[in-house]
């Protein structure tokens, strides 16, 4: 396998102060390579957002370093770790984070502008990334007026948009029926495997292990081996 484009060396976090204290996660070492498509399971709390939040450079490490195309980024102050989620991941979080006053094209829209893309360009490829997640009909609804598999559907076209090397999904197919989760999880499996990117995804969902080409367990934020 390649070199990985994505690393975490024990990273661990540590939330809260005192008596209130929680180890979400314990000196987790992960990689990420190209063409691949990573899977994180463990019990609930067992820290699998964390460990997203920090491979995707959203959440620092209280110890461990996180490296992104072979760089370390401890050292990068808060706009150059913008930068960094910019052009290298696209994501899918649990609450979607969908921009309540645009439509689903908008929402797609923003984020192809955010990656540079030409403004002749983002309008038709918005429509098309929704076509992709079978969308087409609602691309211009707002999040209110969506389903929950809908929005869902939203972030992933999203997190789709500008081709980013990186996915990070949380739970992508956990509103979904098992027909439009399995057609999602190819969509993500070809993200990997056409395109030559990483996917990791945090689920449940045996799908998921169908499409996966390696699984980790998190157990009280342990990876357990
Ligand atoms: N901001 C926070 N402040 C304090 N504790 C937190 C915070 N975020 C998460 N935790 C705690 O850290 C632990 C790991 O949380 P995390 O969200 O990573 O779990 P998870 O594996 O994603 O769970 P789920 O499957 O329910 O989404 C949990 O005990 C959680 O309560
Ligand atoms: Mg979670």
């Amino acid at each position: 396998m390649d070199k990985p484009i994505l690393e975490t060396r024990a990273v661990s976090k540590t939330y809260g102060e005192g008596a209130g204290k929680v180890a979400a996660l314990e000196s987790a070492s992960v990689t990420l390579a190209q063409d691949e498509v990573l899977l994180i399971m463990g019990p609930s709390g067992s820290g699998k957002t964390t460990l997203l939040s920090i491979m995707g450079c959203i959440l620092r490490p209280t110890d461990g370093e996180v490296l992104v195309h072979g760089r370390d980024i401890s050292a990068c102050d808060e706009s150059e770790l913008a930068n960094i989620r910019r052009r290298y991941f696209g994501f899918v979080f649990q609450a979607f984070n969908l921009f309540r006053s645009l439509t689903a094209q908008e929402n797609v829209e923003v984020v192809l502008r955010m990656k540079g893309r030409s403004t002749q360009k983002v309008h038709a490829e918005a429509a098309d990334l929704l076509a992709r997640v079978g969308l087409a009909r609602r691309a211009h609804a707002y999040p209110r007026d969506l389903s929950g598999g809908e929005k869902q559907r939203t972030a992933i076209a999203r997190a789709l948009a500008g081709d980013p090397p990186i996915i990070l999904a949380d739970e992508p197919t956990a509103n979904l029926d098992s027909k439009t989760g399995r057609d999602i999880l190819q969509l993500l499996r070809g993200h990997a495997q056409e395109l030559h990117k990483a996917v990791a995804i945090v689920s449940h969902d045996p799908k998921v292990e169908e499409v996966a080409h390696r699984v980790i367990h998190l157990e009280d934020g342990r990876l357990r081996s």
